[in-house]
């Protein structure tokens, strides 16, 4: 509820107001009384700083090229039909958030919204604890949260600044946009919680920071990702040809499907993992909230590349099918290199080989949801857990789930 009181500015002269004459009556607007009597207490009794500088905006005013302004705003153009919003491309007003064309994208702001978290929320004691204890993390467990910390701090910069400089503007639908949004502050939250991570368990944060240019097994995949944000990131860069929708596809593949569908993989379930086994739950904890995010961004990226492929059947040729089919194994191939890299022997029940099947089984996954054909068939899931966690297809529940635990500030089950 609004208090209205807050809206005067100087409570003094409002509390010296006479009573109004009338009673008003219950549920009348008393604001609406008091306001009167200020208006009539104020009038006459101040005046413009600089009479010059107001005649000055006045005259502006007058001499404005409305013409033009009207023009842009297409000033009594005919009303928007649902069937004139398009994914990209769009000739509808793009300040109109409805009608809704896409509902599934409304539908995932809305999830999104209610699963709404803070890394603060999460108590980091027992973490702390055990980082700073000698005996507490074998030096391949502290290995793991140390990778892990030092790609996730700058990924999720990338996935953001992709999303704000790159990719908002060629998106032309508002309910995809209002979703983009929201995405790009989870991924502020999602930085937010790395950060939180680092200083909490007071790690070295030039070192945890410039692991995506110092630690080779990160930076392949830093600079695999930023190699697919520069063409649309330029400013002359546009849609509207079948090489420029194409490139646009390609920015949303190399960034839904494999930098947040694949290159997050291997990292969430290794702290899971961790998780799981009673070590470092506070850092678990915010990963797993950061997943569940995590699991709706990919979800909407894949809606919003087959409801272009819907759109524009034309760009997705077989030349086109094979380009991104390598691009999801270029990705799967950097994951497996940094699975190598930060699991040189087995640890917390896991090790490289049995990660490779596992992105074998994710890689399967990212070409199957947008049509294309699986290249490793036969490929198990290792981590049955981690599908519960994730819940690929029923994120309904999943969010119902969280929304209630949220509420309650309740701690997250491990098993
Ligand atoms: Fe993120
Ligand atoms: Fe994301």
């Amino acid at each position: 509820m609004l208090n209205w009181d807050e809206f005067h500015e100087d409570e003094a002269s409002v509390a010296e107001q006479p009573a109004p004459a009338t009673k008003p009556k219950p549920g009348a607007l008393r604001e609406k009384a008091v306001e009167d009597e200020t208006v009539k207490e104020s009038a006459g009794r101040y005046a413009a700083v600089d009479e010059d500088r107001l005649a000055r905006a006045r005259r502006s005013l007058e001499e404005l090229d409305v013409a033009a302004g009207l023009e842009e705003l297409e000033m009594g153009a005919a009303r928007i039909e649902v069937d004139d919003k398009q994914m990209i491309n769009a000739r509808a007003d793009l300040n109109q958030l409805v009608p809704f064309k896409y509902e599934w994208a409304w539908q995932k702001y809305l999830d999104g919204s209610a699963n709404h978290w803070m890394p603060q929320e999460v108590n980091m004691n027992a973490d702390i604890a055990l980082w700073k204890s000698a005996e507490g993390l074998t030096a391949d467990e502290r290995r793991i949260v140390e990778r892990s910390l030092g790609y996730f701090s700058t990924a999720d910069s990338l996935v953001a600044n992709n999303l704000v400089l790159a990719l908002y503007r060629l998106i032309t639908n508002p309910e995809c946009r209002q979703y983009l949004l929201r995405q790009a502050f989870e991924e502020a939250i999602h930085t937010h919680a790395y950060q939180y991570c680092v200083e909490s368990l007071g790690m070295d944060e030039g070192e945890v920071f410039n692991m995506y240019r110092e630690v080779p097994s990160v930076a392949a995949k830093s600079a695999w990702s930023l190699k697919h944000t520069q063409s649309l990131a330029r400013p002359d860069f546009n849609t509207g040809t079948t090489e420029t929708d194409q490139e646009l596809l390609r920015n949303l593949i190399a960034f839904y499907c494999v930098t947040e569908g694949i290159f997050f993989y291997c990292g969430f379930s290794q702290i899971l993992s961790m998780g799981r086994r009673n070590k470092m739950t506070g850092v678990a904890e915010q990963f797993q909230y950061i997943l569940r995010d995590e699991s709706m961004h990919l979800n909407f990226g894949v809606d919003m590349i087959n409801q272009i492929k819907i759109e524009n059947p034309q760009l997705w040729t077989p030349e086109f099918q094979d380009e991104v089919t390598q691009m999801i194994l270029e990705g799967t191939e950097l994951e497996i290199a940094y699975a190598r890299d930060t699991m040189p022997r087995g640890v917390l029940g896991m090790n490289a080989a049995i990660m490779e099947e596992y992105l074998h089984f994710i890689c399967n996954r990212r070409l199957a949801q947008i049509g294309l054909k699986e290249q490793f068939p036969g490929a198990q899931n290792p981590f049955p857990w981690m599908s519960e966690i994730i819940d690929l297809r029923k994120e309904k529940n999943f969010f119902e789930t969280r929304v209630t635990e949220y509420q309650v500030g309740g701690a997250l089950s491990w098993d």
